[in-house]
Order: C-alpha cells, then sequence, then structure tokens
C-alpha cells in the first residue's frame, strides 16, 4: 500500500528566523506521525540550516528546483551534486510558476527528472492545466501531454521512484479548489498514463498528489479518495498550526484507508 506524504513547498517566503522557528515546531510534532511521510521545500539559502536542525528527524528536506547539468558555467544554478552533498534527496520539478516565469519547457523538466533519479533524488512531478484549457474541457488531454512528454524515455524502473503532483494552475494561490471527485479523476487518469507507460504493478506504486489552495478544512474532500496519495501544500504549509491539521488529517485517513482497504 502506498503511504500517504504530504509536502509543503514554501516557495520564496519566510526569513531564515521564521524558518527555523517552523522546523523546530515540526520535528517536534511529525516524530508522533509513522503513517504519513512529510517533507518540507525551502528556499536554498535555508536547506543547510534546516537539514542540521532536522538531523534524525523523520521530515525529508526537498529542494524547489534544480539545473540539470552536474557543474559548469551556469551562473545562478544549483547542481544535483550539490544538493546531495546537503543530504537533500528530493526535489520539485515542473512546477507551473517555473514553466510560466522561467519558461522551463516540457523537454526541460525532461531532463531535470532524468537527471535528478541519475543522482538518486525522488522527483516531485508537476503537471496541471490553466483556466483556459479547464473551462474548453481539455483538462484531461493537457495533463496526458505533459505526463507523456515529461517521463519521455524512462525506464520502468524510473517511473516507480516519481511522485506526480497534479496542480491546476487555477487553484494555486487563488482559494480556488478543484473539487475532490475532479481531482480524483485527473489523477486516475495520470495513473492509467503511467500504466499504459509501463506496468500495473508500477503504476500502483507511484504516489500521485492533489495541490492548489489546500487548507485544513478543505483537503478531507481530497485525501479520502485512495487514489490521492497526499497534498503538494503551499500557503497553509507556511503556518504550523495549520500545517500540522493537514498532516494529522492525511495521517488519520490512511490509518483508515489501511483498515478498510
Ligand atoms: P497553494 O497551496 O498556496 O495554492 O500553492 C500550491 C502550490 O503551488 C504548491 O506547490
Amino acid at each position: 500500500m502506498r503511504k500517504k506524504i504530504i509536502i509543503g513547498n514554501w516557495k520564496m517566503n519566510l526569513s531564515l528566523a521564521d524558518a527555523q522557528d517552523l522546523v523546530f515546531k515540526l520535528k517536534n510534532q511529525v516524530k508522533t506521525k509513522s503513517a504519513v511521510e512529510v517533507a518540507i521545500c525551502p528556499p536554498y539559502v535555508y536547506l543547510l540550516t534546516l537539514v542540521n536542525i532536522l538531523k534524525g528527524s523523520n521530515i525529508h528536506i526537498c529542494a524547489q528546483n534544480m539545473f540539470h547539468k552536474e557543474n559548469g558555467a551556469y551562473t545562478g544554478e544549483i547542481s544535483p551534486e550539490m544538493l546531495t552533498d546537503l543530504h537533500v534527496n528530493m526535489v520539485i520539478v515542473g512546477h507551473s510558476e517555473r514553466r510560466q516565469y522561467f519558461h522551463e519547457t516540457d523537454s526541460d523538466i525532461n531532463l531535470k527528472i532524468k537527471s535528478a533519479l541519475k543522482f538518486s533524488f525522488t522527483p516531485i512531478f508537476c503537471v496541471g492545466e490553466d483556466l483556459k484549457v479547464r473551462e474548453s474541457g481539455k483538462a484531461e488531454e493537457w495533463v496526458k501531454r505533459q505526463i507523456l512528454a515529461g517521463l519521455k524515455d524512462l525506464s520502468k524502473i524510473d517511473l516507480e521512484k516519481i511522485i506526480v503532483a497534479y496542480e491546476p494552475i487555477w487553484a494555486i494561490g487563488t482559494g480556488k479548489i478543484c473539487s475532490g471527485e475532479d481531482a480524483n479523476k485527473i489523477v486516475k487518469m495520470i495513473r492509467e498514463t503511467i500504466k499504459e507507460l509501463s506496468t500495473n504493478i508500477v503504476s500502483e506504486k507511484v504516489r500521485i498528489l492533489y495541490g492548489g489552495s489546500i487548507k485544513s478544512d478543505n483537503f478531507s474532500e481530497h485525501i479520502k479518495y485512495p487514489d490521492i496519495d497526499g497534498g503538494l501544500v503551499g500557503g497553509a504549509s507556511l503556518k504550523f498550526e495549520e500545517f500540522a491539521k493537514i498532516i494529522d488529517l492525511a495521517d488519520s485517513v490512511h490509518a483508515l484507508h489501511q483498515s478498510h482497504p
């Protein structure tokens, strides 16, 4: 059975002092949770400090981005080797904000996923449609195309290691939530597409998350679906109480799914 995972994407937020405070509280809260995995994605400049605070805890540290090359003259970029040195073992790839503001293409994302896997990272591969696509009724087609492009030429063994996050752009930071039913439809289609690329066994191992305006008072609508394996949380991951409640929700639902598979 897939373990639920809650990932907090801090984006470009928090001072170092606030980041440390949040992580100390989380470390304490998460140590009693065994049914759910937790990861946080702080800005690069805080990684080393936070990795040290979280040593020995069960919280993963995840980078928000990385370049696909190992080293060289790429001013401003961070390589997988550098992140490995910090004991970071997860990375977000293809977030819609990277696609939109930094013009990352599907083929850039495919290169990053391959590079992440080469360095034994778990890539958190983000996909999702904008409002125009959603309103035209082509969301499934759009997301399927992103999945096929991002996962192009990956072996079955590599596909197994990926986490996919379905984040409809129109629901990110807008307070508009994609209903559990609609999110579940796309998540099922993603799993079916991964099955077409590999096998049923592989697709059943891949964790697929929902992201977009998740709050503690709306997430039960998504996490109750057995195919939705967790959440990629933006704004709500910056507030300890909110994030803790979201983790608790996933923890209790996981236990429920285990007793009634
Ligand atoms: P919000 O939860 O702030 O909508 O952000 C979602 C997101 O983009 C996480 O990667």
